[in-house]
């Protein structure tokens, strides 16, 4: 199998197959999901709540964040791989610069940033310098505090058509990728309809151009509640690649996400 390329996932995009995401942090479970065949790996940094158990993203660090994307670049072979900037790990355009360089460094093709227009200058510049960035919308972990909690973003007319924009804006200012986090599915389908490049969606219903989950999440080992948008895929399959090859099947049938994992 050939190893998956924003070249290719535009492809996707245009032929209208859906892309498939999935975190990791590690050599091993990168192995397995490379075997399933996922096009991409985002090494997250919800690695704060999961592996590190904080409740929030905020405590992760740039140190950790590189530590665990050569982690996983060790053990892929096919998927692309998307990492996570931290909190406040591109406050400035230089800070971006530094810290995106020490990622793509340590085997990411693509970094991501959380945030909204004021991040055109930022993607602009690393984009220009070969630093391509996924731009991470809607419900913005590392924004938690602002918002008041884990939250649906882009319910109103009006916020649902100031994240439109952003998308555009962004796509405008050259991010390769979108992300739209926990935003009605009639939201996620506007958005992945208004830009040409890929859009994934969590909790962005299922006409987004490819899906992510969190590992740790489809695998039922997180603890608590899940979210709305979480199926465990390991409870129905009993087996971790099993679990991961149904992932992908149902993503790219359309059964992934149900109504029941999205939101109006
Ligand atoms: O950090 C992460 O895993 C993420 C996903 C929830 C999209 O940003």
């Amino acid at each position: 199998m050939s190893k998956t390329t924003l070249h290719s996932l535009m492809l996707l995009k245009k032929l209208g197959e859906k892309a498939t995401c999935i975190t990791s942090y590690d050599a091993s479970f990168t192995q397995r999901i490379n075997q399933a065949a996922i096009d991409i790996i985002l090494v997250g940094d919800s690695l704060g709540m999961v592996l590190q158990g904080h409740d929030s993203t905020l405590p992760v660090t740039m140190g950790q964040m590189v530590y665990h994307t050569r982690c996983v670049d060790a053990g892929n072979s096919t998927s692309l791989i998307m990492a996570d900037m931290p909190f406040m790990s591109y406050r400035t355009i230089e800070q971006a610069m530094t810290n995106g360089t020490d990622l793509m460094q340590a085997g990411a093709q693509v970094v991501k940033l959380e945030g909204g227009l004021w991040l055109k200058d930022t993607i602009e510049k690393l984009y220009e310098q070969g630093i391509p960035v996924c731009a991470h919308l809607g419900l913005t972990p590392q924004a938690v505090n602002k918002l008041g909690g884990y939250r649906v973003q882009g319910k109103s007319p009006e916020q649902a058509a100031s994240l439109l924009n952003e998308a555009i804006e962004l796509e405008a200012a050259g991010a390769s990728v979108i992300l739209l986090e926990c935003v009605p599915s009639g939201l996620g389908k506007a958005i992945a309809e208004a830009v040409s490049v890929p859009v994934i969606g969590i909790g962005a219903g299922p006409d987004t151009d490819a899906q992510v989950l969190v590992i740790y999440d489809m695998l039922g080992i997180t603890p608590g509640k899940p979210a709305r948008f979480v199926k465990d895929f390991l409870a129905q399959e009993g087996e971790i690649l099993k679990a991961l090859e149904a992932y992908v099947l149902e993503v790219k049938s359309g059964h992934f996400p149900a109504p029941e994992h999205c939101f109006k």
